[in-house]
């Protein structure tokens, strides 16, 4: 889906995923929402927040998952996923906090891949994700898969790209700053939601775009397994669409 601004694209994803709240609000079981960071998903987060404000829109019976978190980042850094979704969206609507999971930046070096596994579990125990939204990063990473993912990794301790660092520093005053390191959900587990919607905006996404759609899926364009995935959607603004 392609669109001049995006805030009519944000209109019509707001749509899909406020349809799907509200019908969790009468379900027998939660409604499984996968969600990501960085400036990219803000606008839909703003929207979601106007419908429960203005509409009466509940979260209550919506489990989430964060796609990462970095590492080693405690939840209180201003720049850690923990405190962005938080400010960005948990602090308000009305999900309980118990139905509110992220991959943990402070588990001990030794404990991390044991709490990947345990993050793997408790997905599976909802019935997997049911819609999961995603960003993508200049590498062609979604969440913090970088190149080199393969399609059916898991959520692991990843090596942050140098280029994802630099587009990092800003917020962390500096590259120095930026950890080495993040948690991330794999290409497998994204690739395992019954549906996918990645959003990009901006001419700073274009060529990686163009390659995550157009070329052969590879490890080193992670994204570019999405093509795999029988019900993605992938909504881009001129700009991001510009070399399609
Ligand atoms: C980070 C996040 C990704 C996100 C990417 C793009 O690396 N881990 O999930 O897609 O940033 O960021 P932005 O949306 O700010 O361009």
């Amino acid at each position: 889906v392609i669109r001049d601004q995006a805030q009519e694209i944000i209109a019509s994803i707001a749509e899909e995923i406020g349809q799907a709240v509200k019908q969790s609000e009468t379900a027998d079981k939660p409604l499984v929402l996968g969600l990501a960071t960085g400036s990219t998903p803000v606008p839909l987060y703003r929207e979601l927040i106007r419908r429960h404000r203005e509409e009466g829109l509940s979260f209550k019976n919506v489990v989430t998952f964060n796609l990462d978190e970095y590492y080693p980042l405690s939840p209180d850094h201003p720049e850690s996923y923990h405190r962005f979704m938080r400010d960005q969206l948990f602090d308000h609507i009305d999900i309980p906090k118990d139905q509110i999971n992220i991959p943990s930046g402070t588990a001990k070096r030794e404990e991390v891949h044991e709490a990947c596994r345990a993050y793997e579990e408790k997905i599976a125990s909802y019935g997997g994700l049911d819609i999961q939204i995603l960003g993508i990063g200049r590498t062609g990473h979604i969440g913090f898969n970088e190149p080199g993912s393969g399609p059916r990794s898991k959520t692991r301790l990843v090596t942050l790209d140098r280029l994802t660092k630099v587009d990092a520093a800003r917020d962390f005053h500096g590259e120095h700053n930026v950890p080495r390191y993040a948690v991330t959900m794999g290409v497998g587990t994204i690739m395992a939601a019954k549906r996918v919607i990645l959003m990009a905006w901006g001419r700073s996404k274009a060529t990686v775009l163009r390659d995550a759609i157009e070329a052969e899926p590879v490890e080193s364009l992670p994204a570019s397994f999405l093509q795999a995935h029988d019900n993605v959607c992938f909504f881009l603004d001129q700009a991001a669409a510009s070399e399609l």
